[in-house]
C-alpha cells in the first residue's frame, strides 16, 4: 500500500467546487490543488475570503506548500493558485497540456500581444506521467484528457485527484462539450484510472447533490468501477459516448465560463491592468464557431 497524505477538503458553496490541501504528515509538506477565487459577475468584484480560509488553514496546522496545482483550466470557477502562491509560496503546476487551451483561448479573445500561450504563467507544466514529491510521498500526474484537453490527475500517495474526470459515483462524469473536449477521449481516461488499485481514495472537484443527498466528495476506485451512473465495469465505449453526449446536448453554460477562463490561463491572475489601473474581461459578441447555442438547464 502506498503512502498515505493527509487530505482536508475546503467546499466552495457557489460553483459545488471542493478544493483541497493535501500533506505528508511527516515532512508537513503539502500541495493545495484547485483553490477558488470568490467572484460576483454581476459586480465585477474578486475576493479572497474562501482562498484565505485555506491559508488560515495551512498556517495554523505548520504546513510548507511545496505545490499550488490545478488539474485544468477550469470554465466554472476563477482559481486563486495565484494568491495562494503569493502568500504562501509553493511551485504553481497544471498539465502542459494549458498550452493549448491557451492558444485557443487567446484567439478568442484575442488576448493582448504581451500573452504567450506557453504556459509560463505557470512555476511549472507536468508532462504526462511525471512523478513529483509532496514531502516524502511520491507523486504522479496521470493524463485525464476528455472534460478539457489539458486535465491531468494528480495521483499522491493512496489519493488521487481527478478534476472533473469523474463526479461522485451517483453524479457520473463532467460535460466534455467544452473546446478541446471528447466524450470517448475521457472514457479511456477513466479507464486509465480504472487500473489504479480498488482502494485508492478519489476525490472529486465538484458534488452538484444529485437527489437533493449532502454534499460528497470522497470515494475509491473500486466504488466507481462497481457504481458510476455513466461508467463501471462494463459499460463500452460507445455506450459511454451517446449517454455523455446525450447529456452534454441538455446543459447550459456554465454562469462563469467567459471570466473564468480568460483568468484561469493566466494561472488565476487577473489580465493586466488597462490605463486606468482597472483589469477588465471581455465578452466576444456573436463570434463565429462559438457555442452557437444556449440551453436552458443543469450546466455540470
Ligand atoms: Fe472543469
Amino acid at each position: 500500500m502506498s503512502a498515505r497524505p493527509e487530505v482536508r477538503q475546503f467546499l466552495h458553496e457557489p460553483t459545488s467546487t471542493f478544493s483541497y490541501v493535501v500533506w505528508d504528515p511527516q515532512t508537513r509538506r503539502a500541495a493545495v490543488i484547485d483553490s477558488v477565487l470568490d467572484y460576483a459577475e454581476n459586480a465585477g468584484r474578486t475576493g479572497t475570503d474562501s482562498a484565505d480560509g485555506i491559508i488560515e488553514f495551512v498556517r495554523r496546522e505548520g504546513l510548507e506548500v511545496e505545490w499550488v496545482l490545478e488539474t485544468h483550466a477550469h470554465a466554472d470557477h476563477l482559481a486563486a493558485g495565484a494568491h495562494i502562491r503569493d502568500r504562501l509560496g509553493g511551485t504553481t503546476g497544471i498539465g502542459e497540456g494549458i498550452r493549448t487551451v491557451q492558444r485557443h483561448f487567446r484567439d478568442v479573445y484575442n488576448l493582448e500581444r504581451g500573452f504567450l500561450p506557453d504556459g509560463s504563467q505557470f512555476d511549472h507544466l507536468f508532462a504526462d506521467y511525471e512523478t513529483f514529491h509532496v514531502g516524502n510521498i511520491e507523486a504522479r500526474a496521470i493524463p485525464t484528457p476528455g472534460h478539457t484537453s489539458d486535465s491531468l490527475t494528480y495521483v499522491i500517495g493512496d489519493a488521487a485527484f481527478c478534476g472533473d474526470t469523474l463526479f461522485m459515483p451517483d453524479g457520473g462524469t463532467a460535460r466534455c462539450d467544452f473546446p478541446g473536449g471528447s466524450a470517448s477521449v475521457l472514457y479511456h481516461s477513466i479507464m486509465r484510472l480504472y487500473e489504479l488499485p480498488d482502494e485508492t481514495r478519489l476525490f472529486v472537484l465538484h458534488d452538484y447533490r444529485p437527489n437533493g443527498r449532502e454534499y460528497r466528495n470522497e470515494t475509491t476506485i473500486g466504488e466507481q468501477r462497481g457504481g458510476n451512473i455513466h461508467v463501471r465495469d462494463g459499460v463500452t465505449e460507445a455506450e459511454f459516448v451517446e449517454r455523455r453526449e446525450g447529456r452534454d446536448r441538455t446543459l447550459d453554460l456554465p454562469r462563469l465560463i467567459i471570466p473564468a477562463v480568460q483568468v484561469n490561463i493566466r494561472a488565476g491572475r487577473l489580465p493586466p491592468a488597462e490605463d486606468n489601473g482597472v483589469a477588465y474581461v471581455k465578452i466576444p459578441i456573436d463570434r463565429p464557431g462559438d457555442f452557437s447555442q444556449s440551453y436552458s438547464g443543469e450546466s455540470a
